[in-house]
């Protein structure tokens, strides 16, 4: 059976035949030649799949394209649509967030989608959310200050207790 899908992935509008379980990551990686968007447990673990659907993250291994019908999609290269890094992607380069880079299309989606919220931003909070996707590089470090330098006043807590949780 072939179910016809449409959504907009990063501004575009798109439509192509899938089967019904076709995974959301191969759609973007097999049928969209998006390939920033890594696969890498197809679990749901590892969150290097990480895309964002109606600007929440999500598993892309762990959803159907025929899920995301009418949608709203943002890859992680529609973060720099016109090739200019966004904050959040010039942080990470600054702050050394990222060694391999396998993980780092997972980090800035899901970032972007809490840098985007109205969430009260707490040290906590940030940290909670890194910890949603694994880096088997970087140590973390420089993931959490790439994304502290982006959130900057926006941060709730002083700067002595976010240091000493380091
Ligand atoms: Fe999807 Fe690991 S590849 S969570
Ligand atoms: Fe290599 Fe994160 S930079 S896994």
């Amino acid at each position: 059976m072939i179910e016809r899908v449409s959504m907009w992935v990063n501004g575009d509008r798109v439509e192509r035949d899938v089967e019904p379980r076709r995974l959301l990551s191969d759609f973007l990686r097999h049928d969209l030649r998006l390939v920033g968007t890594h696969v890498g447990c197809e679990q749901g673990v590892c969150g290097a799949c990480t895309v964002l659907v109606g600007g929440e993250p999500v598993r892309s291994c762990l959803t159907f394209a025929v899920q995301c019908q009418g949608q709203q999609i943002t890859t992680v290269e529609g973060l720099a649509p016109d090739g200019e890094l966004s904050p959040l992607q010039a942080a990470f380069s600054e702050h050394g967030a990222l060694q391999c880079g396998f993980c780092t299309a997972g980090f800035l989606t899901t970032l972007t989608a809490l840098l985007d919220s109205d969430e009260e931003l707490t040290e906590e909070r940030l940290v909670e959310e890194v910890s949603a996707n694994i880096c088997r590089c970087t140590g973390y470090h420089g993931i959490l200050d790439a994304v502290r330098s982006v959130v900057g006043d926006r941060l709730v807590g002083s700067a002595t207790e976010v240091e000493v949780r380091r």
